[in-house]
């Protein structure tokens, strides 16, 4: 009998807990069908703690988030708490776990599916067949350095200050994830940043230099400026495997590259801590799309990026590849069946809401477990 997995479950705002609801399914049939025993908590983030507790996140979740072995994410945010100071608003609560789970390494990967090879803006020959990863520094950079804020000046206007800061230590062990990741793909990164106008971007260039002649020199190495990948993205994205880049530009690009796919909605993140002494990580794992309040609680949102995300927890968290592939799999059949939700539809197919995704997913689990 394994030992139980703990799971923390953070549904958050908008379409956050009517996706997670579907993915909860999901886990409920693991759990009878495949004997993955999962200790499930669920917790309450963004405008919903904020709702209930005052804070984005409280100390008490903050503390079950770091006792877990998984943090699956749904999203956080929208127009009812937009005018809120800086501190509450519900995206900290997001913020909060990353830096205090020491989340530094964002993987997102761009897949497109075959199936949705059409859904995109892009030409098909451009973006067939593309499979990038998009690799983030995420508890660094612009998002946490210091100083920051706002400031009063006599004449009345105000001074606002970000700080971008990176040492060599935080480009070092992001660079190393990314060479590692490319190992198990076509062995080809590409590290971006600005250095012909950052001190941040000399740094990081020297920095993932140096360590690819002392470490990884089997790994095939570029460098590129932040601007000119976003350019290259929508150009020839293919000529790209694994990207690595700080916490703002993989912001950016991270959403750019998931259009490039044709639907935000289909794609998943993990976001892993370092390996502490027995090689585990701390992990939280979160679809790219937000909380798009717009279409929340009309069950139309897509609960696919959710799913692969359950998919990629079960890969990268419990080293369950069988059990991942069964999740994918089952995804895959019922878009190849034409079924779609209306993010992803097009003409002939059969629109589903999010419960009824839901239920083909089921079907199609039973089928291949069969
Ligand atoms: C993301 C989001 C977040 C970010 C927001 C919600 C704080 O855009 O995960 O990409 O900027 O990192
Ligand atoms: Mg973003």
């Amino acid at each position: 009998m394994p030992a139980n997995k703990k799971l923390l479950v953070l549904p958050g705002d908008g379409i956050g807990p009517e996706v997670m609801r579907q993915v909860r399914r999901v886990v409920d049939w693991m759990d009878k069908r495949r004997a993955l025993r999962f200790e499930i908590t669920e917790g309450l983030v963004g405008g919903a703690a904020l709702d209930k507790h005052g804070v984005p996140l409280t100390d008490a979740t903050m503390a079950d988030a770091q006792a877990t072995d998984a943090v699956l994410f749904g999203s956080v945010g929208g127009p009812k708490w937009d005018s809120l100071p800086f501190d509450k608003k519900p995206e900290r609560g997001l913020l909060r776990l990353r830096k205090e789970m020491g989340l530094f390494a964002n993987l997102r990967p761009a897949l497109v599916f075959e199936e949705l090879a059409d859904a995109s803006t892009l030409k098909r020959e451009i973006i067939a067949g593309l499979d990038i990863m998009i690799l983030r520094e995420l508890t660094g950079g612009v998002y946490f350095g210091e100083p920051r804020g706002v400031t009063a000046l006599p004449d009345g206007t105000k001074r606002a200050v970000d700080t971008q800061v990176y040492t060599t230590p935080e480009i070092e062990r992001i660079v190393r994830v990314a060479f590692e990741l490319a190992r198990k793909r076509r062995n080809k990164v590409c590290s971006v940043e600005k250095a012909n106008v950052m001190h941040t971007g000399v740094l990081w260039r020297e920095t993932a230099t140096r360590l690819h002649a002392a470490e990884y020199k089997d790994v095939e190495l570029s460098h590129m400026y932040a601007d000119n990948c976003a350019m290259q993205l929508v150009r020839n994205p293919k000529q790209f495997d694994v990207i690595v880049t700080d916490n703002l530009f993989g912001d950016l690009l991270s959403d750019l590259a998931s259009m490039l796919t044709g639907s935000l909605g289909m794609l998943p993140s993990a976001s892993l801590g370092a390996p502490d002494a027995t090689g585990r990580r701390k992990a939280l794992y979160e679809p790219i799309h937000g909380s798009a309040p717009d279409i929340a609680g009309k069950d139309i949102a897509n609960p696919l990026a959710m799913l692969l995300s359950f998919a990629m927890m079960l890969r990268y968290s419990f080293d369950l590849a069988d059990d991942a592939d069964i999740v994918e799999r089952a995804a895959k059949t019922v878009l190849a069946a034409g079924y779609r939700t209306a993010d992803i539809m097009q003409p002939g197919m059969k629109k589903l809401s999010t419960t009824q995704m839901g239920d083909m997913l089921l079907k199609e689990l039973d089928k291949l477990a069969a």
